[in-house]
C-alpha cells in the first residue's frame, strides 16, 4: 500500500471556507497532506506568513494528517524536500484551468516525480476567493460566510472595520 504525502501550496492571505473544503477533502484522500503558504516577495500581503500558519492551524486542527509549513522558492523543489509526491491545486471555473494547467506543465517539467491533482472545492465555494474576502471586508460588507470566525475577526482587525453590513 503506497504511503503517499501531498502538498497543497498557496497564498492563504487569508485562508477561505474554499481552501478548507479542499484541505478536508484532500485530507479524506492521502495519507498525508502538507498545506505550504509561499512566501512570496513580490505580492504585499494582508497577513504575514506567521499569522497565515495560525490561521492555517486553528482551521484544520481537527484534521490529524494535515500540518502547515511555508516555503520559499521553486514549489517542486519543497514537495520533493518534504518527501511528497503529489501537488493539489483547486480549480473553482474553467477561468481557473489555463493558469493552473501552465503551472502543473511547468511543474512536471521541472520535476517528472511530482504529479499535479485537480480538485474541486463544494459548488458553495466556487465564486470564494481570499481576495474578494479582502475587498468586501474592506468595503464594509459581512465575510462570516466566507471564512471561521476567528479569521473574520482577524481581517476586521487589520482592515479597522469592526462594524459588517450584510453584503
Ligand atoms: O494561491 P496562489 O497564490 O494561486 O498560489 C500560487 C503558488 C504558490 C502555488 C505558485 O505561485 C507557486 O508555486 N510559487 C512557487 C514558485 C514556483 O515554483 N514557481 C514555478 C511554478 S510553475
Amino acid at each position: 500500500m503506497k504511503n503517499i504525502r501531498a502538498v497543497y501550496p498557496g497564498s492563504f492571505d487569508p485562508v477561505t471556507y474554499g481552501h478548507i473544503d479542499l484541505i478536508q477533502r484532500s485530507a479524506a484522500l492521502f495519507d498525508q497532506v502538507i498545506v505550504a503558504i509561499l512566501k512570496n516577495t513580490e505580492k504585499t500581503p494582508l497577513f504575514t506568513v506567521e499569522e497565515r500558519i495560525e490561521m492555517l492551524n486553528s482551521s484544520i486542527s481537527d484534521l490529524g494528517n494535515v500540518s502547515v509549513a511555508s516555503f520559499e522558492g521553486l514549489l517542486v523543489d519543497f514537495v520533493e524536500k518534504v518527501g511528497a509526491s503529489v501537488i493539489i491545486r483547486g480549480i473553482r471555473a474553467v477561468s481557473d484551468y489555463e493558469y493552473e494547467l501552465q503551472m502543473a506543465l511547468m511543474n512536471r517539467r521541472l520535476s517528472n516525480k511530482v504529479e499535479t491533482v485537480f480538485m474541486l472545492p463544494a459548488e458553495a465555494y466556487s465564486f470564494l476567493s481570499s481576495k474578494l474576502v479582502k475587498e468586501i471586508a474592506e468595503l464594509g460588507g459581512n465575510i462570516d460566510g466566507f471564512v471561521p470566525p476567528e479569521v473574520a475577526k482577524r481581517v476586521r482587525a487589520k482592515l479597522g472595520k469592526p462594524g459588517q453590513s450584510t453584503c
